[in-house]
């Protein structure tokens, strides 16, 4: 037998283990030595009943992700689950880690099941673009019932060994060993002559459900899950389960899964999947770089951020100190994060207990020697660089040696900030994305004398605290930010050429953006924006007559967006929802008139091309200044920080998918219409004339 399929027996139970670190996922060889074992276990008269555990820190996690978009090497999962089923003694399943996908799957082929209690169970198939191909749909409902295995199969969520026992998804829980648990459970089902309980020969129970159950169920889901292929697929498979016996039921999910495997949004999501934990490597970082302790945090300015910036701390049990420097604006920031907490509590997500000992872990103050003793401090104080440089002075004079002094600054030059220091080799950006105790991502910023052990620390305290961290270098606006010019900048433009605000955020919403452009500038206040190009103009700075143009008139209205009830739309007291006011195509008009730009009719498709191609060749150019490392971190950085739709897997992806010569085409055609704020990036030329992709860097 083989090295990753281990087959041995004592006294009449076969003991099959899976040995394929990291995650024991079912790559071929796992495959093939489970079908021997498993046709050993059968043909061996002695054998009574058998037991499938796993070597490692989990039962089998999967398919092997690596593997698709590749011919499949026999025998296929299917065809090795079949086989299990039929065998003619009882199998039962030892799950500890987390039994996932083709994991669950498997142990849905055993005919018992028994769980250690942290062990973890899912159908997480529908987050890579796809739905359980191996049996999962018909063997879930048929052991849980339908609207359970729905739930599972459609959120694609983890279930806990507790919940997993309550639904009957497992039958016991391991107490204290759980390879002798499962080996005491084979030899009880021997000696009581317990036949196997297959899924297959069990019936789905579908009686309490209406006739209109399931579209109800594609309608909600559409909603929830908009413009993912893969939920709905789910939900069809299932439905298959409630319709057809289960060899049939079979094949209608092995046609729906091979039609989804091929899919842009599957190879999408999947390139989200490995992109993800990519960008915890940087490149030069020595694996071996010493990553500091991190037991305490302060954090500097308790305004939108900086509240926000702390709760991620409290959450991961890390005691935070929160500077400010009045009272009065330190009391509201106080009072935001218990109002949190509150409302944690008041949602179910926290337990009272859980929520009061988070808001437990906060301590106000107003005195930096409060700092004397924390590792990390995090300042989040107004935008400008001379408050930036106050605040450094100072942390650089309490701070011990070896606290880490990071900035979340998303405009000013980190270096800059670092040099009035005397130690410039602890200072990081750590860019966080408002609501900051929501939005995923965290650019990492390093700066030219950021040390080693800094950087390794911020992306390791990243995952700490439930992020996805991305390095970037120190440039204006690092990545998200720098590439969102263009796309503001087009929004923009294409007003005055004759789209309206509610074509644009419609064409974007469509494309699968959370929120139009429009609809956006409205939320985050078009004053922001306007006091900048003020900044600039009074600098001497060269800008654009059109750049602003509609956006400043708005102001100059005193239509600052969402905050005073009207901005590009106008809004019901106490609503978001934007209602489109014609006071504004006025004020449009008149704006493309005074710049004598002609209106006319755009199509949606040009709209989107507009907005999402600065992106793409924003993003070569920052590729090629080593601003990011690699396609894949700027994808990750546009999904979690930007909602970028994740079934197109970030703009690099998408301009993969468009085709670079396509794209190319385009950025050409507009840089002869609109001059060099189109001229393509080199990166982006030289892809083409090679014919590669961003996949291929
Ligand atoms: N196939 C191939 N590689 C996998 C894998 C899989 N299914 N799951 C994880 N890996 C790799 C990761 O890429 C990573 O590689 P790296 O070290 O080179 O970066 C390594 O295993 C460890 O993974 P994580 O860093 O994610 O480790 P964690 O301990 O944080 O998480 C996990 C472990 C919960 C198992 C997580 O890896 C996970 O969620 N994996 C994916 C599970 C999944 O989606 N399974 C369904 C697959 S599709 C399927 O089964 C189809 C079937 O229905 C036919
Ligand atoms: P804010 O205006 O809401 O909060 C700033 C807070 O800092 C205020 O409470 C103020 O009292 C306090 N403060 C000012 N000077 C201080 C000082 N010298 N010492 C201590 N506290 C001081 O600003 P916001 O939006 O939270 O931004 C803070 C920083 O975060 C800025 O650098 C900004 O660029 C950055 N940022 C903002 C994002 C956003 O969406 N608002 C997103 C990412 C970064």
């Amino acid at each position: 037998m083989s090295e990753t399929v281990k087959y041995e027996t004592q006294d009449g139970i076969a003991l099959i283990s899976v040995n394929n670190p990291p995650v024991n996922s079912l790559s071929h060889p796992v495959r093939s030595g489970l079908a021997e074992a498993f046709s050993a276990a059968d043909r061996d008269t002695e054998v009574e009943a058998i037991v499938l555990r796993c070597e490692g820190r989990t039962f089998i996690a999967g398919a092997d992700i690596t593997e698709f978009g590749k011919p499949m090497k026999a025998p296929s999962l299917p065809d090795v689950l079949s086989l299990m089923d039929s065998v003619g003694k009882p199998i039962v399943a030892a799950l500890h880690g987390t039994a996932l996908g083709g994991g669950l799957e498997t142990a849905l082929s055993c005919h018992y099941r028994i769980a250690a209690p942290a062990a973890r169970v899912g159908l997480p198939e529908v987050r890579l673009g796809l739905l359980p191909g191996a049996g999962g749909t018909q063997r879930l409902p048929r052991v849980i019932g339908v609207e359970k295995a729905l739930d599972m199969i459609v959120s694609g969520r983890q279930v806990k060994a507790a919940e997993a026992l309550e639904i009957g998804l497992v039958d016991r829980i391991a107490v204290t060993d759980l390879t002798e648990e499962a080996i005491a459970f084979a030899r009880e089902l021997a000696d009581s002559g317990a036949a196997p309980r297959r899924c297959s020969e069990q019936a789905v129970d579908s009686g309490a459900l209406d006739a209109g159950f399931f579209d109800r169920y594609r309608q909600a889901t559409a909603k929830r899950q908009r413009g993912f292929e893969a939920p709905q697929a789910c939900i069809d498979a299932v439905e298959s389960a409630t319709r057809l016996p289960f060899t049939e039921g079979l094949e209608a999910e092995r046609e729906l899964f091979v039609k989804l495997i091929s899919s842009p949004q599957s190879k999408a999501q999947r390139h989200l999947f490995f992109a993800d934990r990519e960008a915890s490597n940087v490149a030069g970082l020595p694996k071996e770089t010493p990553i500091r302790e991190i037991g305490s945090v302060g954090v500097i300015g308790a305004g939108t951020m900086g509240a926000g910036i702390a709760i991620n701390f409290l959450n991961a049990g890390i005691p935070v100190t929160l500077l400010e420097v009045q009272q009065e604006a330190l009391d509201r920031g106080l009072a935001t994060i218990r109002n949190y907490y509150q409302d944690r509590r008041k949602k179910g997500r926290l337990t009272a207990e859980q929520a009061d000992a988070c808001a437990a872990l906060v301590t106000g103050t107003l005195d930096y020697a409060d700092f004397a003793g924390v590792d990390l401090v995090i300042e989040a104080v107004f935008e400008s660089m001379e408050i930036k440089h106050q605040v450094f002075k100072r942390l650089d004079e309490v701070c011990r040696p070896g606290a880490i002094l990071a900035t979340n600054t998303s405009t000013l030059n980190v270096d800059e900030i670092a040099a009035v220091t005397g130690r410039p080799e602890d200072v990081v950006g750590l860019h966080f994305f408002s609501p900051a105790q929501v939005m995923r991502l965290l650019e990492v910023v390093r700066g030219a004398k950021t040390c080693d052990e800094v950087l390794a620390t911020s992306m390791k305290l990243a995952g700490r605290i439930g992020k996805v961290g991305v390095v970037a270098g120190v440039c204006d606006g690092f990545i998200g930010n720098r590439m969102l010019k263009g796309y503001g900048r087009e929004a923009g433009t294409l007003l005055l050429e004759g789209a309206s605000p509610v074509q644009i955020d419609k064409a974007v919403h469509q494309f699968g953006m959370a929120m139009g452009p429009i609809a956006m500038s409205d939320l985050a206040g078009l004053d922001v924006g306007y006091r900048i190009r003020q900044q600039r103009r009074e600098r001497g700075d060269n800008i654009p007559a059109s750049e602003g143009a509609v956006a400043d008139r708005l102001v100059e209205l005193g239509r600052l967006g969402q905050k005073s009830g009207k901005g590009y739309y106008r809004y019901d007291a106490g609503s978001r929802a934007p209602i489109p006011d014609p006071e504004v195509d006025d004020v449009i008009r008149e704006a493309a008139a005074e710049l004598g730009i002609e209106r006319s009719q755009i199509t949606d498709d040009e709209i989107v091309q507009r907005l999402i191609y600065p992106l793409v060749n924003e993003a070569a150019l920052i590729l090629e200044e080593g601003i990011a490392q690699r396609p894949g971190d700027i994808d990750v950085v546009w999904v979690n920080g930007y909602g970028f739709p994740v079934y197109r897997g970030g703009p690099m992806c998408y301009a993969d998918e468009i085709g670079l010569p396509a794209v190319l085409d385009k950025i050409r055609e507009f840089q002869s219409r609109y001059g060099d704020i189109w001229k393509p990036a080199p990166l982006l030329e030289r892809l083409v004339a090679e014919n590669k992709s961003f996949a291929d860097l």
